[in-house]
């Protein structure tokens, strides 16, 4: 009874209107506008709301016109990144009344040319990424394909890299690096960090490969380590770090410093296995 108390409690909490704030917000269609100009709305703010509630609000009451791209509303997808009161971030992780203002100004990413409203155009930031073969690299390609075992990685091993696997193409660190603002050619933070991370995966075999792609005009040496990337990275990938770690192991590699041991292999079955009883068969292969 107590425990349902405090439920309703809280609940009524959630729902009781705190404040009101303005919503200044970027608006720009290219079909329709010379240029880009900021549009105000009134939102009424609950205890809880994110960013991305409000501009929820606006959609569904004041202007369904409003364009922004969001999927998971949890912070996994990496699709809401936005402008927020000059800093980037994910519309999804940021309360209102955490910014503490009582406006909230809302631009699309800068770096990145604007498709409709809030919806910047990844696809450089994407392609870029693709360029770097942000996958593992095997001789074995017959048994990655079609496996017959678990690959050998120690809990050390993934230790090394599990940080900046965990980078989910939010695109804001692109958004803060000075150097992505005045060099197209810049491969960018996101794109770098993968590299290191494949590059510290022992399953993988293609350090070699991803090198010659990236000792180039626009690789990591174009990186200033202003560390922006890190400041606002949602994840705490650190990429700014990865790339200074990318930058070491490169040139360790060029003067024959460090030879890196050979791709993990593959474990046999443990011995002895039994399937459990009552546990079903898993699917078949989709792809
Ligand atoms: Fe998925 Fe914000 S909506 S990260």
């Amino acid at each position: 009874m107590a425990e349902q108390a405090k439920v309703s409690a809280e609940t009524q909490d959630t729902e009781q209107i705190v404040k009101t704030v303005t919503f200044h917000i970027l608006r720009y269609d290219p079909n329709r506008d010379a240029k880009p100009y900021i549009q105000d709305f009134q939102v009424p703010v609950r205890r809880g709301m994110t960013v991305l509630d409000g501009l929820v609000y606006i959609k569904e009451n004041l202007d369904g016109s409003l364009a922004w791209r969001s999927s998971c509303r949890m912070g996994v997808c990496g699709s809401c990144g936005m402008f927020i009161n000059s800093f980037p971030r994910l519309a999804c992780q940021t309360q209102i009344l955490h910014l503490e203002s009582n406006d909230i100004h809302v631009k699309p990413m800068p770096n990145y040319d604007i498709i409709k409203d809030l919806v910047p155009d990844v696809m450089p930031m994407l392609m870029k990424h693709k360029s770097v073969k942000p996958y593992v690299i095997r001789d074995d390609m017959e048994e990655l394909e079609s496996p017959t075992g678990e690959y050998f990685q120690s809990p050390q091993e993934l230790e090394n890299y599990i940080q900046f696997s965990y980078c989910i193409k939010c695109g804001l660190c692109l958004a803060a690096c000075p150097t992505v603002a005045t060099d197209d050619e810049y491969l960018g933070p996101q794109a770098l960090a993968q590299v290191f991370r494949y590059n510290r995966d022992t399953r993988d075999a293609g350090n070699e490969e991803r090198y010659r792609l990236i000792d180039r005009s626009g690789g990591p040496w174009s990186c200033h380590f202003a560390g922006a990337c890190s400041d606002v990275c949602p994840k705490g990938v650190d990429p700014g770090f990865a790339i200074q770690l990318l930058k070491r192991d490169m040139l360790l590699h060029k003067l024959r410093l460090k030879k890196r041991p050979g791709p993990a292999p593959v474990m046999g079955p443990p011995e002895k296995a039994e399937r459990r009883p009552n546990i079903p068969e898993p699917p078949e292969p989709t792809v």
